[in-house]
């Protein structure tokens, strides 16, 4: 290699045209960008520590989250956020395993469930659903799970807890098929029941991967590879009841199909666990082998934006006030195409202005850092970006503009208004504002007037979020009473009086225009559905 002083196949691979958008185009494919979809105590905190342990991001578990008791380097923006021990802020962890970047993108999913959580679905090429096995599929999990599906991100179930007592693989595989209509493939089989995990068979060639426990799971599990010979010797009964449950799976038609897996019809299934860190480095292995690297996305104008154009990003979020000290507002954009270079200036699609991106991060929790340069998949911190919301486009010529992202079925409603009637003008600024950056939605009708909007959200966290911002940054004292509907239906103007009529139901504009009708509770709304079928009634996003 004489003549290759540089021999990171990432720009290595040069290219006659253009050799900074083929770089892009290479650090595109070693790119694995996903999200963790579970419901709480599923145990995605420990499974975040378990990967950056396995990818060697931090040498012990422990470091990463901001839980009571632990050692906590997660943002505590704001008072509620200490008092609840909880993490408001979406990060990014970036590291490297196997010569490839994985960038994981974190949902918040505790009691700070809110729009936020869905929105960074927008940000991954794939998720890993995380099942406790002795609970099974729950809420939490079905909400994201479809958004997954309504965006097409192939999935990777990942069934955790596998140290302790809890159902068996197959009524969990089950479960999975029946109640979401997903197949699992399942790429590993557990050896010994749930409660006695020895290890796991890799179904692929019959070899049996058996885990050692460490000192409170602090440190990689070391493994063992047996062949079927050798395993069978040594777990005897466990290893062959595996055996036979892998042959039934086959039989059943349960193998991984990778056109299947990423057309979300199918999910290869891991079993693990994440406090043991065993089935940790098999989880990697599957993202880096099977997930999909970041892809083309499509613009508004139907042009697509492959990733070795020039550079562009999606703003998926934006976190004001993280720190108390500086007030600042963040923007964490995705990468979609091209390499971006700190301190380039971009160009914001919806204002048509420059950005100067001199103070780009990466953000995770209270760690940031300077990021100098990040390609497609990768996740960005913009400082004091106060024109852009989430949807938004940045790009470099030549100019490209990407869908909005879509609102997310609301199932919490609240009426606002400022506690006192002089402050309305910055009442009514500072709620176009926080409507603006999508922190919630806001609803009017005229029967309610301008005075006390209602809020719409996907978590009450959301409205928190809006009264504690409202007293801190515009000095409006507000108050909020929380409204009696549940469900939220798009309907049309034709139909807005006719249900407007009805008992339970109220008819609201949006901002972006939609016209909601807003349910006291299903019931309610499967009777008017079904007494009124000319009525139009849309589910929204992941309506429950
Ligand atoms: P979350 O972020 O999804 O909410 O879950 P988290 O990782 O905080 O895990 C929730 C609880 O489940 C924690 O116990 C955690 O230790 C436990 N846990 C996570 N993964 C596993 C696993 O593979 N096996 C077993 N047996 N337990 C697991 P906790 O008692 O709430 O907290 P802690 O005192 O253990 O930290």
């Amino acid at each position: 290699h004489a003549s290759a002083p540089n021999t990171d196949p990432a720009t290595a691979a040069g290219g006659a045209h253009s050799p900074g958008n083929d770089a892009a185009g290479v650090q595109a494919r070693r790119r694995r960008t996903f999200a963790v979809i579970s419901h709480p105590d599923a145990g995605k905190s420990t499974l975040t520590e378990a990967l950056a342990l396995h990818a060697r991001v931090i040498s012990e578990a422990g470091a990463v989250h901001g839980k009571a008791g632990r050692k906590s380097t997660v943002s505590d923006w704001m008072e509620m956020e200490k008092a609840r021990g909880i993490s408001v802020s979406s990060t990014a962890l970036q590291f490297t395993y196997d010569d490839h970047v994985i960038n994981l993108v974190d949902t918040p999913g505790h009691s700070d469930f809110s729009e936020d959580t869905y929105r960074v679905l927008t940000a991954v090429d794939a998720a890993v659903m995380l099942i406790d096995a002795g609970k099974g599929l729950e809420p939490q999990t079905l909400k994201l799970f479809q958004v997954c599906k309504h965006r097409g991100i192939p999935v990777v179930t990942v069934i955790n807890k596998w140290d302790r007592p809890g159902r068996s693989p197959l009524e969990l595989l089950d479960e999975i098929e029946e109640r979401i209509g997903l197949i699992p493939t399942p790429l590993y089989w557990p050896v010994g029941i749930a409660g006695d995990f020895r290890g796991l068979l890799r179904r692929s060639d019959e070899g049996f991967i058996r885990f050692t426990r460490t000192s409170g799971g602090a440190t990689v599990a070391p493994e063992e590879h047996l062949d079927a010979e050798a395993a069978a010797a040594r777990e005897g009964d466990a290893w062959q009841s595996a055996v036979e449950e892998s042959e039934l799976l086959s039989e059943t038609g349960a193998d991984h199909d990778q056109e299947m897996y990423l057309a979300g019809q199918t999910s290869p299934v891991i079993f693990a666990s994440a406090m043991l860190n065993f089935g940790v480095r098999q989880i990697l292995d599957t993202l880096v082998a099977y997930a999909p690297p970041p892809r083309a996305r499509d613009g508004v104008d139907g042009k697509s934006r492959q990733v070795s154009d020039p550079f562009s990003a999606v703003v998926f979020k934006v976190q004001a006030g993280m720190d108390t000290a500086h007030r600042d507002r963040l923007a964490f954009m995705r990468v979609v195409s091209g390499t971006f270079e700190r301190g380039m200036v971009v160009t914001h699609a919806q204002t048509g202005r420059p950005f100067a991106t001199k103070y780009a991060l990466t953000v995770f929790g209270r760690d940031r850092n300077t990021v100098e340069d990040a390609y497609p998949g990768d996740i960005v911190g913009l400082v004091n970006a106060n024109a852009l919301a989430p949807g938004h486009t940045l790009y470099s010529d030549p100019r490209i503009e990407f869908a909005p992202i879509p609102s997310f079925a609301p199932e919490h409603f609240a009426m606002i208004s400022a506690r006192s009637a002089g402050k309305y003008k910055q009442f009514r600024k500072a709620i176009d504002q926080l409507d603006t950056e999508g922190v919630v939605q806001v609803l009017r009708n005229d029967a309610r007037g301008d005075a006390s909007p209602v809020m719409a959200a996907v978590g009450p966290m959301q409205f928190e979020v809006v009264t504690a911002r409202m007293q801190a940054e515009f000095g409006v004292e507000t108050v909020v009473n929380n409204l009696g509907y549940t469900v939220a239906r798009e309907t049309d103007k034709e139909s807005a009086p006719g249900l407007n009529r009805q008992r339970g139901v109220e008819v609201f504009t949006r901002s972006d225009g939609v016209i909601l009708a807003l349910f006291s509770d299903k019931w309610r709304l499967q009777y008017i559905e079904k007494e009124n079928p000319e009525l139009t009634l849309r589910p929204l996003v992941a309506a429950s």
